[in-house]
């Protein structure tokens, strides 16, 4: 089957890799693709929110399945018009993508479908949000309406630089029409988890749980970036709680929007906060996450393409992907100043080195090739995943692999994957020491984990 992946980050790099093991793809086309996922697939240099050009190029190439891995491109209907010319696409379409391109509609549909989040309102003027925000309490939480490239959410226990979020964008307008409208929320505490499922619209198949690393440095601080890591399984949040929130969350969302003729077709993701009440949802988006997806298609033991497959054809009754046992450890490396602007241009090495260590894969975000030599070109610029036994063993390699990469100006988080690293050897040491007392030696307490302030 001929199929065009659409997209250039470290997700869709992962996506690359999955699609070019399964024997259900025979081809693999990326628009526009980058110099990792170049060596899987053939990169065609058209942008993936250009639906003409993708059309083109979708004719051209003989296009069977068409994969989309961004937001952009869902939320703008790319995915509409190629399944108006005939095509099968792995993607919901720009009414379903309304779930991550508007915090507002989201929250509508979350509470006709009876699934739990914070408690919300929306507003499109100072006041009347400063009044709700005071009346809900610190921390406060700011969120604009739309997609502001995972920079429109504050949250902060100042009641000053919650007003100036408020002001930034509604009145100063900084993200543009996505932040006019902004949502005062609640602030959930508890144990965040990504839950990602597969959905055709009918049937919902979660995946294993994944946990991403928000904030720039070690210990959870620093700026809110696009994600500096993740690994998958969670080991504090279970099968029987995973399945329980797909069937509790994710298929209401799903069967909410069948009913309102909305056919949900791809990648849905819940962000999760676990606690004492519960799970509640800290927001949905309409795709695969990123850098979670590099923890988890390693761990795919079943067909990639083929779910893809079925999703878009509405044919995922009775598909049962299976996951590895491993644990999966996802570092990312970034550029300096990212979050914020960075050059690029800088030339990488030892990126061979780094694939080399066994059950290591390295995913291609912001890279380029310049005059024959890889160089970087974005904020993220790669993303090594590793497979290992134990959390401990993967975190191992991960780190062995990126300790290879080097780059001017580069850098990673070293804690990725170290809380259930440390939960293991605890209860390795209970198993080894049974007499150990419950403060010693206790089970992990998930609810004692990452409380993750997103404060900007
Ligand atoms: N890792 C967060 C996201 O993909 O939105």
């Amino acid at each position: 089957m001929r199929t065009l992946l659409l997209g250039s980050g470290g997700r869709e790099s992962a996506m690359a890799w999955a699609l070019s093991r399964s024997k259900v793809v025979s081809d693999l086309i990326a628009a526009p693709g980058n110099p990792g996922i170049g060596q899987l697939a053939s990169c065609t240099d058209v942008s993936a929110t250009d639906p003409e050009a993708l059309l083109e190029l979708a004719g051209h190439i003989k296009a069977e399945l068409v994969v989309i891995g961004p937001e952009a491109p869902l939320i703008a209907g790319v995915g509409d018009d190629l399944r108006q010319a005939g095509l099968k696409v792995f993607g919901p379409s720009a009414r379903a993508a309304r779930l991550e391109g508007s915090k507002s509609w989201a929250k509508e549909v979350m509470a006709r479908a009876g699934v739990p989040s914070a408690r919300a309102r929306t507003f499109a003027e100072v006041e009347p949000a400063i009044a709700f925000m005071d009346e809900l309490g610190p921390p406060y939480v700011v969120k604009a309406d739309g997609v502001a490239a995972g920079k429109g959410v504050v949250v902060t226990e100042h009641r000053d630089k919650a007003i100036d979020a408020i002001e930034e964008r509604v009145v100063r307008r900084a993200f543009g029409e996505a932040g006019t409208k902004i949502i005062i929320e609640s602030y959930l505490v508890g144990q965040e988890v990504s839950l990602i499922a597969f959905t055709d619209g009918r049937v919902v198949i979660p995946c294993d749980p994944a946990q991403d690393y928000k904030r720039a440095l070690d210990g959870d601080r620093g700026p809110n970036t696009g994600g500096m890591g993740s690994y998958s399984p969670v080991p504090s949040c279970p099968g029987d709680l995973a399945a329980a929130a797909a069937t509790e969350i994710i298929e209401p969302v799903v069967r909410s929007l069948a009913d309102d003729g909305i056919v949900y077709a791809g990648a849905i993701y819940a962000g999760l906060i676990l606690n004492d009440e519960g799970t509640q949802v800290l927001e949905f988006n309409a795709r695969l996450g990123d850098p979670e997806t590099q923890a988890l298609l390693p761990r795919l033991a079943g067909d990639f393409g083929e779910l893809c497959l079925a999703c878009a054809d509405g044919d995922l009754a009775g598909m049962e992907p299976a996951w590895r046992e491993e644990a999966c450890v996802d570092v990312v490396i970034a550029s300096a100043g990212y979050p914020g602007p960075s050059a690029g241009g800088v030339v990488i090495e030892g990126v061979g080195d780094a694939a080399a260590v066994p059950g290591v894969e390295v995913f291609h975000a912001g890279t380029a090739v310049d005059d024959g030599e890889l160089v970087t070109s974005g904020g993220r610029v790669l993303s090594v995943s590793a497979l290992g036994p134990s959390f401990e063993g993967a975190r191992a390699l991960a780190y062995e692999a990126a300790g290879c990469i080097h780059f001017e100006g580069s850098y990673m988080r070293s804690d990725i994957g170290l809380q259930p690293s440390e939960d293991e050897s605890l209860l390795r040491s209970r198993r080894a020491h049974p007499a150990l007392g419950a403060t010693e030696a206790a089970e992990p307490d998930p609810q004692q984990r990452r409380t993750v302030m997103r404060e900007s």
